[in-house]
């Protein structure tokens, strides 16, 4: 998996946050600040061509003009890129165009008309600078007619002074950027010192020490991380708890057993025996033996059922006819035990036909091994609820509580060769089929129920 860090990558997004904001309103600032040098510039064209207007209504202006032209050109056209003064359709009085640009041909602002931005034309060179020009007609005292003032600047200025702006703004935007990011990254970093504090303390939590819980972080999106890791650790602990709790009750239950087998070997082996004797060892050795062996098999049974991957054979199930098989099966124990078998079950249910059966059998071997001699077990059903019941000792809301679970025997039944793993698998096999199982113990009967899913 492609890893990231967050910090670079809020550094990055925020940089380029910072970036496109700073270029949106350096944009906007240079237009507005083009605008209005623009217009400054404009006026000044026409207050320009308005001060030579006022100066060529003196009445001796045209006879210095062409006494001396040059003075005049230089005089006036210190500030314009291009000045020409003419009387229309006659050679020029003066020309300043040091540019040698050519003379725009622009109608001029009639002689009584004043002057307006609007008169001032805009046109760009061919090195891209910005050029404007504004002519306008104004009589003369002396009766010589209307002289026309043609004038013209070239925007250098404008264009550096601009170009700087831009330059200035790209560099502070660049700084900016690299400003945010570096902040970014350090505030990123010390904002996640509380993660780098947590996983220091999950270092330490192992199979050995479940009990520590993560501490309450400093930072509120933490909180429902924590507290899940909290919870995920304490069921963990109960599941390592249970499976303790299983393998020192499993190695206690295989001891048994095997301790017996290793005494009477033993004590069979101290001296030579008779035929006969060693055929009643090795009778009672092999009823201990097969009794490990359907210990081993039941054990590995749950640890099969608790894979939930493990898939049912589901199948419509005739309960009368599961019932008669049960009977069968079950009909010489009853009659040891002195016992009758009330089946009454009826209809359909859908389940694995042989988990059901096992699990109806082990509620019935119980009922049998445990109830009292003499009476009824009575196996019925109401729908997908199946009961099986029958008269003995009250089973306490204590030993209810845990009968369920694998290895619990109460101490009246340590007598009978059990090994306590039935009820666990009756449950498992309700929990494979979505079911639930429950004890009731009341006026000297106790009822196993399994609900089975509508
Ligand atoms: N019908 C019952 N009446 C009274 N006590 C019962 C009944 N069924 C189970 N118990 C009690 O619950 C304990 C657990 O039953 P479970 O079937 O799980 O194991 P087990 O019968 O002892 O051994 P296993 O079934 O593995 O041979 C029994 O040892 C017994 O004390
Ligand atoms: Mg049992």
């Amino acid at each position: 998996m492609k890893r990231h860090s967050l910090a670079n990558r809020l550094s990055l997004l925020l940089s380029l946050a910072v970036m496109v904001i700073f270029s949106l309103s350096g944009i906007a600032l240079y237009h507005s600040l083009a605008a209005q040098i623009g217009v400054r510039d404009d006026a000044a064209l026409l207050t320009r061509i308005d001060q030579i207007r006022t100066l060529l209504r003196d009445e001796d202006a045209i006879t210095l003009i062409q006494q001396k032209p040059r003075l005049f050109a230089n005089m006036l056209g210190n500030t314009e890129s291009l000045l020409v003064l003419r009387f229309p359709g006659q050679p020029p009085l003066i020309v300043v165009n040091p540019g040698q640009r050519p003379v725009p041909t622009i109608t001029p602002v009639a002689a009584d008309q004043p002057l307006a931005l609007s008169s001032v034309h805009h046109q760009v060179s061919e090195d891209g600078t910005p050029f404007i020009s504004a002519a306008a007609l104004t009589s003369t005292r002396d009766g010589s007619g209307e002289i026309e003032i043609v004038t013209g600047r070239l925007m250098s200025d404008r264009t550096q002074t601009l170009n700087s702006y831009r330059n200035q703004i790209i560099v502070a935007t660049a700084l900016a950027a690299l400003m945010v990011a570096a902040i970014s990254i350090a505030l990123v970093r010390r904002s996640l010192a509380p993660v780098r504090h947590l996983a220091a303390e999950a270092d330490a939590i192992d199979a050995r020490h479940l009990a520590p819980r993560m501490p309450d972080p400093s930072l509120t999106e933490l909180q429902p991380l924590i507290a899940s890791f909290n919870q995920m650790l304490s069921r963990l602990e109960r599941g390592y708890q249970q499976l303790s709790q299983v393998s020192a009750d499993m190695a206690h239950d295989l001891r048994t057993p095997i301790n017996t087998l290793i005494g009477q070997t033993e004590v069979a082996l101290s001296q030579t025996r008779r035929v006969g004797d060693y055929q009643a060892l090795l009778g009672s050795n092999y009823e201990e033996l097969e009794r490990l062996a359907k210990m081993i098999d039941n054990m590995l049974f749950l640890a099969k059922a608790e894979d939930a991957s493990q898939v049912l054979d589901l199948q419509a199930i005739d309960l009368a006819r599961l019932g008669d098989k049960l009977q069968d099966y079950f009909d010489g124990m009853a009659e040891e035990q002195a016992m009758q078998l009330d089946m009454a079950l009826h209809g359909e249910l859908h389940a694995d036909a042989q988990l059901l059966q096992r699990a109806l059998a082990n509620l019935m071997a119980n009922a049998l091994r445990y109830g009292d001699r003499h009476s009824t077990v009575r196996i019925f059903n109401q729908g997908t609820a199946l009961m099986v019941e029958n008269h003995g000792p009250a089973i306490t809301e204590e030993q209810q509580a845990r009968i369920f679970d694998r290895f619990w025997r109460a101490d009246t039944a340590r007598q009978h060769s059990s090994s306590g793993l039935g009820l666990s698998i009756v449950r498992s096999i309700m929990q494979l089929h979505h079911g639930s199982c429950s004890v009731r113990s009341a006026d000297g009967v106790n009822r196993f129920m399994l609900q089975f899913p509508d």
